[in-house]
């Protein structure tokens, strides 16, 4: 069986195998120091000062917590929205009584910066780097630009892509960064990935959310003795802390171009195929996550070379469910075996309901895409 979606996506067995121990997170120092040197670690890679925190519970628990700790009922939120995450991102500051003005664009292409109004007035910008449902990177570079200069905070959903590519927070002025476990770290699902500047804690500080859980001030007052607010996912959390040495131990330039050249791959042996992807320029097409346009009905594609094959590939969210397929390159999976796999299943499931695609070009372009 093998996992080859946008997350969750196949766990290495090293990494497996490291959370194999019993463990008490509460009374442990190592376990405590061994925390504190995997934030440093993610830290590092995504360029960030201050804190970073790592909770229990998925992604979607992360974005939740950025709004829940900065915005009030009445704050103006203005939310990048041209995809699912967008979207939900925008509702999820609503519920929390935001004014949030949305600037939506098409899901198959990147936001028009020209678009975004000046963020002055607004408490905070929601953005996402990668719409994993469509396979899209958005023009972070361009839109830090724009928030730059006002007050408001940039919050950047880039769960699909830290671990698969670069982010300089620090450079974009990225106030909260969210990240995800089992996307491109390829760790177990679980973990709540959110990187908080000294910035953001300021606002946080004078919004004093009341809740507990998610709270980043107890958080804080916790971890400076030296202890956890509540008992952690403490297996998860030793999982993810391989992960991350073996994303070290490769490199991470080595680990972003193996993301890159497994989008190139995909794309073209897609192409080769006579697949469509859904975006319409690979320039902005994601180094992690590929979409494309489902050459049949996606359900069975999907069920056919999952029960008959073992290959786990993916349909999409919301409106792209009936109609978009995708390939995850993500993480341990962004290596050329892997997408030998989805592709050659991609095609065994469309010769059984009678398309013939040329397999060899496609195996070739794979092949071609690859430097090692
Ligand atoms: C861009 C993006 N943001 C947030 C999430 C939510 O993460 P989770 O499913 O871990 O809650 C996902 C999940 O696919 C995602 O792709």
């Amino acid at each position: 069986m093998v996992i080859l979606t946008p997350g969750p996506t196949e766990i290495p067995n090293s990494v497996l195998a490291s959370m194999m121990k019993t463990v008490n997170p509460d009374l442990d120092q190592d376990f405590f120091n061994l925390y504190n040197s995997l934030t440093e670690k993610i830290k590092k890679m995504i360029n960030h000062e201050g804190s970073v925190y790592i909770m229990s519970g998925e992604g979607m628990l992360g974005l939740e917590a950025a709004i829940a700790n900065t915005i009030k009922k009445g704050d103006k939120v203005l939310s990048i929205s041209n995809g699912v995450f967008g979207e939900s991102f925008a509702e999820l500051a609503k519920g929390y009584g935001a004014e949030v003005t949305a600037v939506s664009g098409p899901y198959d292409e990147p936001i028009d910066v020209n678009k975004i109004p000046d963020p002055k007035g607004f408490k905070a910008v929601t953005f996402v780097y990668v719409e994993t449902p469509a396979g899209l990177v958005n023009p972070i570079e361009d839109v830090a630009k724009v928030v730059k200069g006002s007050d408001a905070l940039f919050i950047v959903d880039a769960v699909s892509a830290v671990g698969g590519m670069p982010i300089d927070c620090k450079a974009l002025g990225v106030d909260i960064c969210l990240m995800a476990s089992q996307k491109a770290f390829s760790s177990t699902p679980g973990l709540a990935i959110v990187a908080v500047s000294d910035r953001a804690k300021s606002v946080i500080k004078k919004v004093d959310y009341g809740g507990y859980y998610m709270n980043f001030r107890v958080w804080d007052e916790n971890l400076s003795k030296g202890i956890f607010p509540y008992t952690p996912a403490a297996n998860d959390i030793i999982a993810l802390n391989a992960a991350v040495d073996l994303i070290y131990s490769e490199g991470l330039e080595r680990v972003y171009r193996r993301h890159k050249e497994s989008r190139d791959a995909t794309i073209n042996a897609l192409n080769a195929m006579g697949i469509k992807i859904f975006v319409k320029d690979i320039n902005y097409a994601a180094p992690t996550v590929t979409a494309f346009y489902a050459p049949y009905n996606p359900n069975l594609l999907l069920e056919f070379t999952w029960k008959r094959l073992g290959i786990m590939l993916a349909g999409s969210w919301g409106k792209l469910a009936d109609k978009v397929m995708r390939i995850g390159h993500m993480g341990y999976t962004a290596r050329k075996e892997f997408v030998m796999q989805a592709i050659t299943a991609l095609a065994a499931a469309m010769n059984n309901y009678g398309l013939k695609v040329d397999m060899i070009s496609a195996i070739d372009a794979i092949n071609k895409a690859f430097s090692f």
